[in-house]
């Protein structure tokens, strides 16, 4: 049934003013650690209520995001994204060009103050590069977020970023917002609610379907082209249960569990290099334009 008012259901579908409103909620959770260390580790003393606290004082746009993410991230609908984006016949793009292009996403950040997505990127890699990390490593800053055109293709906000988890077996209880989960249909389905679900003990997570969002679907975009490392970073960057708390290991291989770590390294450049000093995207846009050619083709399928 059609919604009889536009701006109510523009309201549903973008509780958040921006994207950036729910990595500022992410940051609050997870604050830069003081002194020189960019790197933090999960912590496992951290108090259940302390994490409970968040939940308490978030704004209400994030609640609701997480409330209709919670509510509609189901087994199926992500089994139906797959279907409909995973054959990467939308467009033929460059990677700059896909830059330029999440560039053009409208919202409600302040120009004045915000990044935008494209400033965003080139932040995240010129802090990757100064601290004398490989190419690859580089280029995976420069990209990570592409996915987000998904808003493009008319993704509600909560299909496209929010903390990533498995659908297909019980959500762990280190999942923001997990009350939210009794909304979810698949908490009716029984095979869907047991501690391995339909999966197997330290299966893999390349059998594990995720929560749909941007880390998914770059992922696909991208990974005849990068290393592993790199496609780790890419598809599991929202995966805070895992990477942060340390959730789902049962599910995970040794392999995965190694390039978990990569995740937790790439992690801190996602999250604190955002205030600092604004790009100069025409001055860095040919150093980067030589690396996106050094990995991937002019065009690629999205
Ligand atoms: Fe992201
Ligand atoms: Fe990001």
């Amino acid at each position: 049934m059609s919604n009889p008012n536009p701006a109510a259901e523009m309201k549903l579908q973008a509780p958040l003013q921006n994207l950036d409103e729910w990595e500022d909620f992410v940051k609050e959770r997870y604050p830069q650690p003081a002194g020189k260390g960019r790197f933090q580790a999960a912590n496992p003393d951290k108090k259940q209520e302390e994490f409970r606290n968040y939940e308490a004082t978030a704004r209400p746009s994030v609640r609701e995001f997480y409330r209709l993410n919670h509510r509609y991230q189901t087994f199926d609908f992500v089994q139906l994204k797959k279907r409909e984006y995973l054959s990467l016949q939308r467009r033929r793009m460059g990677i700059w060009e896909a830059m330029e292009f999440l560039n053009t996403l409208v919202d409600d950040s302040d120009p004045d103050t915000d990044l935008s997505q494209l400033e965003h990127l080139l932040q995240t890699a010129e802090q990757i590069r100064r601290d004398g990390h490989p190419r690859w490593f580089i280029l995976t800053g420069l990209i990570h977020d592409l996915g987000k055109i998904l808003c493009l293709f008319g993704e509600p906000q909560w299909a496209v970023v929010g903390d990533t988890f498995p659908v297909g077996c019980a959500w762990s209880d280190k999942i923001v917002f997990h009350d939210f989960f009794a909304d979810n249909l698949d908490s009716r389905e029984p095979k869907y609610q047991t501690r391995l679900g339909i999966y197997q003990e330290e299966g893999g997570l390349d059998n594990v379907h995720i929560s749909w969002g941007h880390d998914e679907y770059l992922h696909h975009v991208v990974k005849d082209y990068l290393p592993e490392e790199a496609l780790s970073m890419i598809r599991y960057h929202s995966f805070y249960p895992a990477h942060r708390e340390g959730a789902y290991t049962y599910l995970m291989n040794q392999r995965d569990k190694a390039m978990l770590e990569w995740v937790r390294v790439f992690n801190p450049y996602d999250l604190y290099t955002k205030s600092h000093q604004r790009p100069e995207v025409n001055e860095l846009r040919p150093y980067y334009e030589a690396l996106i050619a050094e990995y991937f083709p002019a065009q690629l399928r999205w």
